[in-house]
């Protein structure tokens, strides 16, 4: 048995949240929140309650700040999913050369996706465990178990998961053209369906779907909707029976699997003056652009339509041969969708090409699910897909890949990867935009019980004299709105900034130093479940459950400025060239995903195009430059 998620104590954690508070906030704001947090934990004050409180909490459930976490974090977000919270996962395309081979492709993977099935239910799921830093603690599998048969339902006030049962049945969902298909794939009195069986059961609903004469209703476009509106519509549409099961069928499926169309080559390709971003990779289309299908579908003259984004896991093949996930984050991290998903490519890049073997489909074909739809349904259709396009139009995102090194010339420089590309990162911003700014990692905590993640908030006062340092003797480069037409694409572009600083090298280096240690100090503290913030966050709630108000801690200044994380990071490394992302958490923000390979780092920059502050491109700019000055510095 895993052990508990530990509580720190208010002393370690309300020194640590000053220190904290440093960089990104005035002395004043500063001052005010040292005041405020002496009052809280004064002999009269409410912390050693609450406090109290949690540890009987801790004594009394598996993992006392699960729900706390899972709601602030999902359920009580009342932001529509893609973009927003969803990330889209690109994985190494395929070769496509008839829709048999389509077929084939998802007939591969909805099969291994069901021995994957039997394997949890069988109990054969190897234990994780840690690799480093305390190697070989075991880790928690719960997210595993989540990942196929579940999915969120939107609630007007909190939503709520359907999570998977054990069934003697189990089926599919595939869409295409909008039109969804029920795919049996493992029946009660014959067990699993075989791949050829799958195989034509797809190639049926692949055949069916462009020679229907009408257009269907987009119904999955309501999933894209804010969750307290989408939970509105989805009571409209329970009022017919007929709706009723097909929302069942599609929350209890094990998955969807979305055949799209590719989207256009320039999709939101604004702000590179028309250049792609990222590599070329499949059939012209760049990364950036096979990320936009993966996280939200184009839109909805496009594929937005064609989803359920309420839905753990939906595979997207789309006709090229580029294919992804789009996956509804609230029942696992990443890094368990990763590992299936690669676990499932690696099968079938082993398993030998198969010709068709035109043998006849004895099943009959699957059930196409007709949507009973009313006039004020189909009015809020139209006002959905209005405003899925308007959100999806102001997405900025930009695959970048940094070639000049990866992970291995890091460890060389005795430097932890991570620490040193979340360091890059701060260095990055600073150099954009002269100051730091609260800013979020995840940090797994699945060394304990039903751990999720905690937050290494990775902006330091160390990191700020570093990053103030590297920048001496360069300019002010503030982002401005007309900045925002330039090309900064980092593909194709030779300028290089001459950047010089007036300390020595060894000076620099000595605070890089220290930056690096506190960075690494901040990772440790989290992963072994020391971190602040699932701490203030359980003090917030239980505050709000025992005393009915909220303490000042929770509502001043600089608790607003601490979690409004204008650079949202998490490493989510992949084992093939597959990478994820998603979109920034706050209007004027930076989404920032990362996964270091040996010899170079794939990022994921997000931004709004909205906001007349950030630029995705012009970020990755400087990210270049940040990468390539700390090489310099210590090579
Ligand atoms: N010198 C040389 N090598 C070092 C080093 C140093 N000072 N410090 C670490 N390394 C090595 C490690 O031993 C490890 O080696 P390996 O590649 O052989 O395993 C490698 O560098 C990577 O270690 P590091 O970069 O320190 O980080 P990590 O892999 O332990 O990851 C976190 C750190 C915080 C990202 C990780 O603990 C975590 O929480 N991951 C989950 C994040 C997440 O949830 N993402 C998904 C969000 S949806």
């Amino acid at each position: 048995m895993l052990p508990k998620v530990p509580i720190p104590t208010l002393t370690q954690t309300m020194a640590e949240y000053l220190r904290v508070l440093q960089p990104i906030v005035t002395p004043q704001q500063l001052e005010r929140s040292r005041s405020v947090i002496k009052q809280f934990t004064a002999p009269n004050g409410p912390g050693a309650t609450l406090q109290r409180h949690l540890l009987d909490k801790r004594e009394a459930e598996d993992n006392w700040a699960y729900y706390y976490w899972l709601n602030d974090m999902y359920m009580d977000n009342p932001l529509p999913l893609p973009i927003n919270s969803n990330p889209g996962m690109v994985l190494p395309p395929r070769k496509f050369t008839t829709v048999n081979d389509i077929a084939r492709f998802a007939a591969r993977l909805i099969d291994n996706l069901m021995l994957h099935k039997e394997m949890l239910d069988s109990g054969g799921l190897v234990q994780e465990r840690a690799t480093s830093r305390e190697k070989g603690q075991p880790l928690c599998m719960a997210q595993y178990y989540r990942l196929l048969g579940s999915c969120r339902r939107p609630g007007e006030i909190r939503d709520s998961q359907y999570l998977p049962q054990q069934r003697s049945d189990e089926h599919m969902i595939i869409c295409c053209r909008n039109q969804m298909y029920c795919v049996p794939v493992k029946a009660g009195d014959r067990g699993r369906l075989t791949e050829d069986e799958i195989a034509s059961q797809v190639l049926c609903a692949l055949n069916d779907a462009p020679c229907l004469r009408y257009d269907p209703p987009r119904v999955g476009i309501l999933t894209t909707g804010t969750r307290p509106q989408w939970a509105k519509d989805r009571q409209l549409l329970l009022l017919e029976p007929q709706n009723v099961r097909n929302i069942e069928l599609v929350e209890q499926a094990l998955a969807l699997i979305c055949f799209d169309e590719s989207i256009p080559l320039t999709f939101n390709a604004r702000g590179f003056n028309g250049s792609p971003a990222g590599a070329h990779y499949c059939a012209g289309r760049d990364e950036s652009n096979m990320a936009h299908e993966m996280i939200h579908g184009g839109g909805s003259k496009y594929n937005t339509g064609n989803r359920w984004f309420d839905k753990t896991m939906q595979l997207i093949i789309c006709n090229d041969g580029s294919w992804g996930l789009c996956y509804e984050h609230s029942p696992s991290e990443g890094i368990a969708v990763v590992q299936l998903l690669e676990g499932i490519v690696k099968k079938i890049d082993e398993m030998p090409s198969r010709e068709e073997n035109g043998s006849q489909n004895y099943l009959p074909p699957p059930e196409r699910l007709e949507w009973s739809i009313c006039p004020e349904i189909e009015q809020r259709i139209s006002e959905a897909s209005r405003d899925a396009d308007r959100n999806i139009e102001d997405l900025d995102f930009y695959v970048y890949r940094y070639r000049s090194y990866g992970k291995n010339f890091i460890k060389a420089c005795q430097v932890s990867p991570d620490v040193f590309i979340q360091l890059a990162l701060q260095l990055a911003y600073f150099k954009l935009y002269g100051h730091l700014v609260s800013t979020y990692e995840s940090a797994s905590t699945r060394r304990f019980m039903l751990g999720r993640v905690d937050c290494i908030r990775s902006a330091s006062m160390e990191a700020l004299e570093w990053a103030k340092a590297m920048c001496q003797g360069e300019g002010a480069n503030v982002t401005l709105e007309s900045d925002k037409e330039d090309d900064y694409s980092c593909e194709g572009n030779d300028i290089k900034k001459v950047t010089f600083s007036i300390y020595s090298r060894d000076h620099l280096r000595e605070l890089f130093r220290c930056a690096a240690a506190r960075q690494t100090e901040v990772m440790v503290q989290n992963i072994l479940g020391h971190g602040i913030d699932i701490h203030l966050l359980g003090l917030r709630e239980a505050c709000r459950e025992k005393e009915g108000n909220m303490h000042e801690l929770f509502t001043d200044e600089s608790y607003k400025i601490a979690n409004c994380f204008l650079l949202s990071t998490s490493q989510v490394a992949c084992s093939t060239n597959s990478f994820m992302g998603y979109g920034p958490v706050t209007p004027h923000g930076y989404g920032a995903s990362y996964n270091p390979h040996p010899n170079e780092i794939i990022f994921c920059i997000s931004a709004f195009f909205s906001s007349d502050k950030t630029s995705a491109s012009r970020f990755a700019r400087s990210l270049q430059d940040s990468l390539d000055a700390m090489r310099d510095l210590l090579s």
